[in-house]
């Protein structure tokens, strides 16, 4: 019962659209018809707010984390590994939103740093690195999502944290389906890039 009040609760969490309200909020009108029409911090960026950007990323990486942490803490390490993959879920496939949500990149880092600070650490810093050398925030996360699951199995040696990260790799690649095609193509737009990025 604990693992199905865990997922429940991690979704809901998750599936507050932290980019949507503040974009909102802010009079910048809907995330949802600007740039890539994604909901996270990449997209909010767009706008030219910084801080509405790093709010954003705020807020997604925390719901994640702390749907992790407090499940964790409060009930087991199975129930955090459960809630914070459903933090995951929410924020891609929210119910506010028609279950359209954004990438869950953000909220993936979260959760994973929460389930396993090395994991995450790892994670965190090969997006940052490719960041860094390419400006591309698809491609890095891609990258460092990639990394995740085996920093987990191989410098972590934490199995649970491993399958956690395998699973969310494997949502997340697929929400970036369209970031994949213009990166072969040669159209996706660099970080903090304003041009609209066709879908
Ligand atoms: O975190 C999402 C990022 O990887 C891509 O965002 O808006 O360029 O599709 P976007």
């Amino acid at each position: 019962m604990s693992l199905q009040i865990a997922t429940v609760c991690g979704y809901l969490l998750g599936s507050i659209p932290f980019g949507l309200v503040l974009t909102k909020m802010a009079g910048l009108g809907d995330i949802r018809k600007i740039g890539s029409g994604n909901i996270g911090a990449t997209n909010v960026l767009r706008t030219g707010n910084k801080t509405l950007a790093l709010l954003t990323l705020i807020g997604d990486c925390g719901k994640g984390a702390a749907a992790a942490l407090l499940f964790t803490h409060f009930v087991g390490p199975e129930q955090g590994i459960f809630a914070g993959a459903a933090a995951v879920v929410g924020h891609m496939f929210p119910l506010w939103l028609r279950f359209k949500g954004g990438k869950g990149v953000a909220t993936t880092l979260g959760t994973l740093a929460a389930v396993n600070w090395v994991m995450g650490l790892v994670a965190a810093l090969t997006w940052l690195v490719m960041a860094v050398i390419f400006r591309y925030s698809s491609l890095s996360a891609l990258v460092a999502l990639a990394v995740a699951p085996l920093a987990a199995f191989y410098i972590a040696h934490d199995t649970g944290a491993g399958w956690l990260a395998l699973f969310l790799a494997v949502i997340v690649w697929g929400a970036h389906h369209t970031n994949i095609r213009r990166l072969i193509k040669g159209t996706e737009p660099k970080i903090g890039d304003k041009k609209k990025a066709a879908a």
